[in-house]
This record gives C-alpha cells, sequence and structure tokens, in this order.
C-alpha cells in the first residue's frame, strides 16, 4: 500500500511539471517601458550589467532586491520584485526571464520597467528607492463583466480597504483576499507594494490605484492595475495559481 503510494506520486511528478512548463506564466511580460537611451556607453551598459546580475543574484532568495552600481551620470539603481505567494524556483525563473528579457526589448535605456504576472524589474539613472510612484499605471481586464453588476462592485469595494490596510502594515507589503459574492461565484483579490516603500508611501500608491480599480475596473469580473510601486488585482478565477489571460482595458494615468 505504502509502496503503490510512493510509486504513484513518483510516476505523477514528471507530468506535473511538464504541465508548469508548458503552461509558462510568465512566458510574455504584461507590459514594458523603455526610456533614456544612450548610445554605445560602456561606463553606463557595465552599470546595468552589474546591477541585473546582482538582483538576479539576490531577489530569488527574499522576493524582492535593490542594487546599485556605477558613479555620478553612470549610476545605475534597480530594484526587482516577485509576486509575494511564489517559493524561491518560480520567482528565479521570473527574474532570470526578466533580466534576459529587458536587454532585448530595451537594449539602450538607461530607464527600464518590465512586468510580469510574477515578477517586476525597474532599472533608473536616478535613485527612485522609496518614493510612491504611479506613472506607468496600466490596467488590464479580461473584458467580462458581472452578473449582478451592484453586489459585485459593492462586495469589490468592501474588501479594498482591509486588503490595503493589511499590505500596508506587513513587511513583505503583498496580501491576499477572498470573498464569496454569491453561492457560485468567489471573488480573489491581491495587492502589493515594493518592498522598499515605508507604510506612508506605500498607502499612497494603493489609494492612488485604488481610484482607478473604483472607476476604470468597474464591474468587470478581472481586473489588473499595475504600476512602478504598487499593483491591484482581483478576479473570479484563480490567478494566484494558474495564468488568465488578460487584455489591455484602458491606459490610464501614464506618463510615458
Ligand atoms: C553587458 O552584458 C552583455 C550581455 O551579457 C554583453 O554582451 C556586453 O558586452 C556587456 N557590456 C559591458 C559594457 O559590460
Ligand atoms: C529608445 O530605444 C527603444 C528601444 O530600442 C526604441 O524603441 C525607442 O524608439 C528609442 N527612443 C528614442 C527616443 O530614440
Ligand atoms: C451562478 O448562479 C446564477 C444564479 O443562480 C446562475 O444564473 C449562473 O448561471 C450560475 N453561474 C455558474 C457559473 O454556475
Ligand atoms: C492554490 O493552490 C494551492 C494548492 O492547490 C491551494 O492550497 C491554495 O489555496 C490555492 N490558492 C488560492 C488562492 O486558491
Amino acid at each position: 500500500m505504502e509502496f503503490s503510494g510512493k510509486l504513484f506520486i513518483f510516476l505523477l511528478l514528471p507530468l506535473l511539471f511538464l504541465q508548469i512548463s508548458t503552461c509558462d506564466a510568465y512566458a510574455n511580460p504584461i507590459y514594458h517601458a523603455c526610456s533614456k537611451n544612450f548610445t554605445s556607453d560602456n561606463l553606463i551598459q557595465d552599470s546595468i550589467n552589474k546591477t541585473l546580475s546582482s538582483l538576479l543574484a539576490k531577489t530569488p532568495l527574499d522576493s524582492f532586491g535593490i542594487s546599485s552600481f556605477g558613479d555620478g551620470f553612470f549610476s545605475i539603481y534597480g530594484l526587482s520584485q516577485c509576486r509575494g505567494n511564489l517559493n524561491v524556483d518560480q520567482c528565479a525563473r521570473c527574474i532570470t526571464k526578466a533580466t534576459e528579457e529587458i536587454r532585448t526589448l530595451c537594449p539602450n535605456s538607461a530607464e527600464t520597467r518590465i512586468w510580469y504576472d510574477h515578477c517586476f524589474l525597474h532599472y533608473d539613472t536616478t535613485r527612485f528607492f522609496g518614493e510612491p510612484d504611479t506613472s506607468f499605471t496600466r490596467v488590464f481586464s479580461s473584458g467580462l463583466v458581472a452578473a449582478d453588476p451592484i453586489t459585485f462592485n459593492y462586495k469589490l469595494m468592501d474588501l479594498v480597504y482591509p486588503m490595503n490596510a493589511m499590505a500596508v502594515g506587513i513587511d513583505k507589503k503583498f496580501s491576499v483576499y477572498v470573498t464569496d459574492v454569491s453561492k457560485n461565484l468567489t471573488l480573489l483579490a491581491m495587492a502589493q507594494c515594493t518592498r522598499d516603500l515605508e507604510e506612508l508611501a506605500c498607502r499612497q500608491c494603493l489609494d492612488k490605484l485604488s481610484e482607478i480599480f473604483s472607476g476604470y475596473c468597474k464591474y468587470h469580473l478581472d481586473c489588473y492595475v499595475i504600476s512602478s510601486s504598487c499593483v491591484l488585482r482581483y478576479g473570479v478565477s484563480d490567478f494566484l495559481n494558474a495564468s488568465v489571460s488578460l487584455s489591455p482595458l484602458v491606459f490610464a494615468a501614464g506618463s510615458s
């Protein structure tokens, strides 16, 4: 009995890995932005290379990392973070992908940001750590609308405040809330700030995104609002365990 149980697990494992690798939740970035282009500057490229290597080494261990290299005009400040519910391997896979892909997408940019389902990477020539930054705010949605929009919206607005307060108050700057909208509809939501932010800065960022949330996301069954310092997301599917495809709903409030 015990033997066959072990055998079963042994046989099942390769299948599970196969499924995870074919259903790659972060195959494509959700969004990216490049600016401050430079022309063949080895010093700045060297700072970028060192920052990316350092972030790749640091981030998976703690789901968060900041780094900076270079002096004066050639300084680069970088930050990367994984979604708060991921393990070291999941985080490492996403940060690896992000550090590779940013080189392809923004080859000569000294200011870049890239968002995936599982992680976020940002570097710049100015020291942005600790500043709540809601530039590059973008809204993504599944496009499906609730059958009972009033109840749905009421339940959603009811959980946003305690969810944000919880994310603000803990070191992980990440919180998840689940609520039943009706007998057969469960709403899952998450809030996350980058961990360089203090409580006040995190609250300011989430407050700003909550306004966008209640305006643009209204009545949609799934919605994801991203920015440089925090993200808010909700949905009726289990987006924390499985990848859910969303399309841009509207590009809001972005100084791009
Ligand atoms: C930066 O890294 C890229 C990719 O590994 C490499 O091709 C390039 O030579 C490096 N540049 C500098 C200045 O270190
Ligand atoms: C900067 O570089 C990016 C990526 O290579 C490119 O798409 C963009 O057009 C460039 N912007 C300017 C102002 O040159
Ligand atoms: C959920 O319940 C409502 C009302 O009973 C029904 O109209 C709807 O089809 C149900 N949805 C699903 C996914 O079962
Ligand atoms: C994700 O899956 C795990 C394991 O199946 C489960 O324990 C967890 O509750 C799920 N997360 C959510 C948010 O449903």
